[in-house]
């Protein structure tokens, strides 16, 4: 395993103060008319300082893997399939603008600009733990909203029973597009009342600032009783469907990655165990940890999965 400091050059970083105000400076041209030029792509904020209030209530108590860790051990396979290449990598995706189309079952459609979509927002940080099908884990800082704050906004109607989330599709920007080993756009879904559940949560920032693109910039999804692969990054598009979404992984190894995808020790992927897990950042020799139901968050969920047989509904 290998631990790399993340290629963010420091003239990558903008300082937050210096964004605003080229924001106000843009939005202001555009108010006037004053400016029919603009930018092909605005400076990338990641790195910059956030906004938000600390969460303890959804947060869990473990000491937090070290920013190095989680911006060097990705899976990010639009930039590689190696867990060090989307650090190396991912520097070649825009983030900035950024929009977002929202369609389906729901009374408000269209393409937000990012900033429309989080604007009134409050952001939290919320330490959870996260667990890879792989059988590794971290404990992540992120900071974001609930998803359910945002998905309010569109007025889903009761047709609404899933929520369908689709990363950009670019290979310009994400050469491991060019590469068959998913159908792409990378897509995932939750049922609705999963999408609702206070603990789901729309990701744009990582120890207090903004993303770095190899954790999903600009937008991400976290579902912390789930395994990763359910937290989608840099979305670009949200439906919501009466019918079940056809995820990627799902479609790549339907025996392999199920539709529900919850943290579950009693279940093993076909290929190896999920009774237990090794913690990033641990000493090579320490004991790997004992995986917990709905990754530890049983008490906040189970009862979404009342009556299924979670051996069929994996
Ligand atoms: N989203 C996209 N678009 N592409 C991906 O390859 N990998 C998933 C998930 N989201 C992936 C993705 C998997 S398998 C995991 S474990 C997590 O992202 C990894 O998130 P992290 O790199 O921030 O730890």
């Amino acid at each position: 395993m290998r631990f790399r400091v993340p290629r963010i050059a420091p003239s990558e970083i903008t300082p937050q103060e210096v964004y605003l105000s080229r924001r106000a400076l843009l939005a202001g041209a555009l108010a006037t008319g004053a400016s029919a030029v603009l930018p092909a792509a605005e400076p990338s904020p990641q790195g910059a300082p956030l906004n938000f209030t600390v969460n303890s209530q959804y947060s869990v108590k473990e000491t937090p893997n070290k920013f190095e860790e989680i911006t060097t051990y990705n899976n990010f396979y639009e930039f590689g399939t190696d867990k060090d290449s989307p650090s190396h990598e991912a520097h070649t995706l825009r983030t900035r603008p950024w929009s977002v189309n929202v369609y389906g079952e729901a009374e408000v459609h269209g393409t937000f600009d990012l900033e429309d979509l989080l604007k009134g927002q409050a952001l939290e940080e919320r330490i959870y733990r996260f667990r890879c099908v792989e059988a590794w884990s971290m404990v992540v800082p992120w900071v974001g909203i609930p998803l359910s704050n945002l998905l309010q906004r569109f007025k889903p109607t009761s047709r609404a029973k899933y929520v369908e989330f689709t990363t950009l599709y670019d290979p310009r920007q994400m050469p491991g597009q060019r590469v068959p080993v998913l159908t792409w756009p990378y897509v995932e879904g939750l049922r609705i009342d999963e999408a609702m559940h206070p603990l789901t949560l729309m990701v744009v920032g990582l120890y207090g600032r903004v993303l770095p693109n190899q954790d999903g910039a600009p937008l991400r999804l976290i579902v912390p009783w789930k395994y990763g692969f359910k937290g989608i990054k840099s979305i670009v598009k949200i439906g919501f469907t009466a019918v079940q979404p056809r995820t990627a992984w799902n479609v790549a190894a339907p025996d392999e990655y199920g539709f529900y995808a919850n943290v579950n020790p009693q279940v093993d992927h076909p290929r190896w165990s999920q009774a237990s897990e090794r913690r990033i950042g641990a000493p090579f020799l320490a004991a790997r940890r004992p995986t917990l139901p709905f990754n530890g968050y049983a008490d906040q969920v189970a009862s979404l999965y009342q009556g299924m047989d979670l051996r069929r509904y994996f």
